[in-house]
């Protein structure tokens, strides 16, 4: 259960009246036409405006009214957990899971996939599991839903709150966390693997501001990222009290600097005097950091939130618009900049040869998955191959982003269309699947096609 970076406390009317003021003194000061949802509004940066959804609410007609107007971008509440997924081991349930995509599907919008590990919401198979038997039913959890949601699927949630709250920067014990500390890395591969088009999400809560716990985050990401293991994102679910960290903005524009997007994935804001205050300074901090690419509310009216009393979204129990909802909308219009990936800072060496390639592994008992980098040497490529030797008894079961000749002993990679032409110093990255253990020497690199 999360707590709050700022207190939590219960609404006053007075405050509420308050916030009113607020938003209706904040001027529309952008140079874009003013849209008239926040879904378009959003849209006008190159951003989504999401919420999260609840399949058992799809035929209240005033929920799915606002959904189909407000939002382009739905995350599924509680329907693609592992406990709904996977509620006996193998057995897999995506019934209503396929009707939150279904719905963001008829509305146009983005799908944001929530979550493929969480030490919550675990089945009660998984939750008695340990060691190598509970690593491999993550990894098999990981690859079938993300296979069956191939394609689909915007973004990920792959890993959801595994960080301790506190002090320490640590990770939070759970029983995933004790199959070993490669846990999130051997998932992120999994489910690269799987979907290699949806952008791969770490996310959590209390690291809205710079503390121990988002520097332990931003660590690991900053690890992952020199590592090459294949993280796209990080989600900030902001489920704030009374307060906005003053250092919001600079916390998301740090993990950006690192070469990922960021999003803010499950926003509520307790209703206190500042409820309009604090929604208006999350969306200014999004615009402002050109790698936010979307905002995601935890749920739509008020009745909806998870935060029994807390009247923490922008709809009434009734489904009028809140204050709040005008702040969002007038910060939304007023612009920012637009969601361009900004330049890795990490520069690597240029490789003296035609091409050089490097190898990641993601091994478990039986099977692994191989991420390989290939980076252009100064004269840069026009198409590359890449020779990996596979011990005895392994085999490539599936590739991405390249295409393999032979699947056992030495086996010969090759670009695919789009990642052949290299600029010097340039680099791409493609992956394979297999049975078995992995490559251990180094792979040969060769340009050419
Ligand atoms: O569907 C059953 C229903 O059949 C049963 O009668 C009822 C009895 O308790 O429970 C219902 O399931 C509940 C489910 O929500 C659907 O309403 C679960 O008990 C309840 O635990 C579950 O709560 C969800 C919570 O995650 C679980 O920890 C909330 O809806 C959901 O909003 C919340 O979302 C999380 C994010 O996934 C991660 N970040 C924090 C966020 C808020 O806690």
């Amino acid at each position: 259960m999360p707590l709050f970076g700022t207190s939590r406390r219960t609404a006053l009317l007075v405050a509420a009246v308050a916030g009113v003021t607020v938003a209706a003194g904040v001027a529309l000061a952008g140079t874009a036409e003013a849209a008239g949802t926040l879904g378009a509004s959003a849209a006008q940066s190159g951003r989504y405006f999401g919420a999260a959804i609840a399949a058992g609410k799809l035929g209240d007609a005033t929920y799915t009214g606002i959904l189909n107007r407000e939002f382009n971008a739905v995350t599924p509440e509680n329907e693609m957990k592992w406990d709904a997924t996977e509620p006996s081991q193998g057995r897999f349930t995506y019934t209503n899971g396929d009707r939150i995509l279904n719905q963001g599907i008829s509305m146009g919008a983005k799908v944001r996939g929530h979550a493929l590990l969480w030490y919550q919401q675990e089945p009660g198979w998984a939750q008695s599991m340990s060691g190598t038997a509970l690593r491999s039913a993550m990894m098999n959890h990981v690859t079938q839903v993300a296979t069956h949601y191939q394609g689909k699927i915007y973004a990920w949630d792959v890993v959801n709150e595994a960080f301790a709250d506190g002090g320490s920067g640590a990770r939070r014990d759970s029983n995933l966390q004790r199959t070993g500390n490669d846990w999130i890395e051997a998932a992120f591969r999994a489910a690269r693997a799987a979907d290699p088009n949806a952008k791969l999400c770490y996310n959590d809560y209390n690291t809205d501001g710079v503390n121990a716990k988002s520097t332990g985050v931003y660590n690991m990401v900053r690890d992952f990222k020199s590592r090459g293991v294949p993280i796209d994102c990080v989600g900030f679910q902001s489920h704030l009290g009374t307060g906005l960290p003053g250092d919001y903005q600079s916390n998301l524009q740090r993990f950006a600097d690192l070469g990922v997007d960021v999003q803010i994935t499950e926003l509520d804001v307790a209703q206190g005097g500042n409820q309009a205050n604090i929604y208006a300074g999350v969306t200014r901090a999004c615009m402002a950091v050109s790698r936010c690419t979307g905002i995601t509310v935890w749920g739509i009216r008020d009745s909806d939130s998870w935060r029994t009393g807390e009247n923490p979204l922008l709809f009434d129990n009734s489904g009028n618009k809140k204050a709040a909802y005008t702040s969002v909308l007038n910060a939304l219009n007023a612009g920012g900049g637009t969601t361009s990936p900004s330049p890795s800072t990490s520069t690597p060496p240029v490789p003296t040869g035609a091409c050089s390639a490097t190898v990641s592994l993601n091994s478990w008992n039986g099977g692994f998955v191989a991420t390989v980098r290939v980076t252009a040497g100064s004269a840069g490529v026009n198409g590359w191959a890449v020779g990996l030797t596979l011990p005895s008894g392994s085999a490539v079961t599936s590739t991405w982003s390249a295409t393999n000749s032979g699947s056992t002993g030495t086996v010969s990679f090759r670009n695919v269309d789009y990642n052949g032409t290299l600029a010097a110093g340039a680099a791409t990255e493609f992956g394979f699947q297999g049975t078995g253990t992995g490559p251990t020497a180094t792979p040969t690199c060769s340009a050419g096609s």
